[in-house]
């Protein structure tokens, strides 16, 4: 079997390594992968969102499943055009994968369907915006830009000042460019996160594992918000009772609302959650594997993924067992200092070995999110360049090896937050 998984990241890094585990997975490719990516499987200088060079290479290159991870190409219909050219994919069609796309269109079908959400109201005009918060007069309010903004077009407001700075930014200042021609202006809701990942076919729905993503950039979770600084399996505030009531309130009426909406749901769905003191509420869908979630997750997975991979696209997920492995699992992110903001890239990592793994520790995985490799060395070259991850009977356990292995690994300004499953 040929593979071949679309992105460059750590998530990417991650599906890869457990699709390697499938001895019918003879030769994976990568498109555009990155310099760990590269010991693991063949990089293809395609970049992620490239929807005709990637179909081209795939119907060349006979190419029996593309996993597509990330979420513009899913949003710019990479797999509606690999199907068309008869090339199976994993991953939501255009259509599907606006329910991350478009803020408004998810809130929307929320609010259709009755799935609990924050309550919230859609502006396309600054003005109208800012007099509706003013009179709504309640504050922290949310303002999120309608479309992908590398999650960073989500701002909190204490103010009112905040909050008519944050409309401006990203109504009038374009701050994340036609994402933000539409806003969503929410209520502001507290409570423990909780990512849960799940795989769908559109009938049945299987929830992997649970997780918690650190987004803030700093310790005690301070700072800018980050694509992710780091995360953990299972995550402590999701009981089976909290599961079991996910389940029915709100992911088996998401799969059954896009199917009603003529737009079945195949691929990877991600519920970011929060549990409220009236119960868990959904803060946003992502259409795709998280990241780094999908570096806690996938490492637990006991089934193939191929084969998963395979009944999602043939709709047959009924009647597949996917198993788990019990324990833990942690990842650490390490980035470039000054990330989420500017950054200097092409620092040579020290501590990896010629694979960019570390050698001599058990159970210790590198996920490569921003490498290079030249002459056998590995340089930084992103703001997450690495996802440092172990496995672990415990928590605990999986915490301390993690950063253990984190203290081996170093280069000019490395940035990692000391407080992953702690904060
Ligand atoms: P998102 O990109 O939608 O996941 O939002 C990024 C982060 O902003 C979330 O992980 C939450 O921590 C926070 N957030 C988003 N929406 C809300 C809300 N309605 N209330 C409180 N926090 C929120
Ligand atoms: N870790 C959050 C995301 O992948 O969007």
């Amino acid at each position: 079997m040929k593979i071949l998984v679309v992105g460059g990241g750590g998530r990417e890094h991650a599906v890869i390594r457990k699709l390697m585990e499938n001895p019918r997975a003879e030769k994976i490719y990568c498109a555009p992968g990155n310099g760990g990516i590269g010991c693991d499987a063949e990089n293809v200088p395609i970049a992620a969102t490239d929807v005709e060079g990637m179909v081209d290479f795939a119907v060349k290159n006979h190419i029996d499943l593309v996993c597509v991870t990330p979420d513009d190409p899913l949003a710019a219909g990479m797999v509606d055009a690999l199907q068309k050219a008869g090339v199976r994919a994993f991953g939501p069609n255009k259509a599907a994968a606006q329910i991350e796309a478009s803020k408004v269109f998810s809130k929307r079908l929320m609010k259709t369907y009755n799935i609990p959400t924050a309550a919230y109201e859609v502006f396309s005009d600054a003005d109208e915006a800012i007099a509706f918060i003013r009179r709504r007069g309640e504050y922290p309010v949310v303002v999120k830009a309608d479309g992908l903004a590398l999650g960073k077009g989500v701002l909190i407001a204490q103010n009112e000042e905040e909050a008519v700075a944050a409309v401006k930014t990203i109504m009038e200042d374009h701050a994340f460019g036609a994402a933000g021609n539409q806003i969503v202006v929410e209520e502001f809701l507290t409570g423990p996160e909780v990512s849960v990942l799940a795989f769908t076919d559109g009938k049945t729905l299987k929830p992997m594992v649970s997780s918690k993503d650190h987004k803030r950039a700093l310790d005690g979770n301070q700072g800018k918000n980050t694509g992710g600084m780091g995360t953990i399996s299972p995550n402590p505030d999701y009981t089976d009772e909290m599961a079991a009531r996910c389940m029915q309130e709100i992911f088996l009426p998401t799969v059954h609302a896009m199917n009603a909406e003529g737009r079945p749901f195949c691929g990877c769905l991600y519920f970011g959650l929060m549990l409220t003191p009236n119960g868990p509420k959904v803060i946003e869908y992502n259409s795709r594997f998280g990241d780094p979630e999908a570096q806690v997750v996938l490492p637990r997975l006991e089934t193939d993924l191929v084969d998963i991979m395979e009944a999602t696209i043939d709709g047959t997920l009924a009647d597949l067992d996917i198993r788990w492995k019990p324990g833990a699992c942690a990842c650490v992110v390490m980035a470039s200092g000054g990330y989420p903001e500017s950054y200097q890239k092409g620092f040579e990592i020290h501590g990896l070995d010629a694979n960019g793994q570390l050698d001599g520790m058990d159970g210790v995985t590198v996920y490569h999110a921003g490498t290079k490799r030249e002459n056998g060395k590995f340089y930084t070259n992103g703001g997450r360049v690495l996802g440092v991850t172990c496995t672990g009977q415990t928590l605990d356990e999986a915490l301390d090896k993690a950063y253990e292995a984190v203290g081996r690994i170093t280069w000019e300004g490395v940035h990692y937050r000391r407080d992953i499953g702690r904060a």
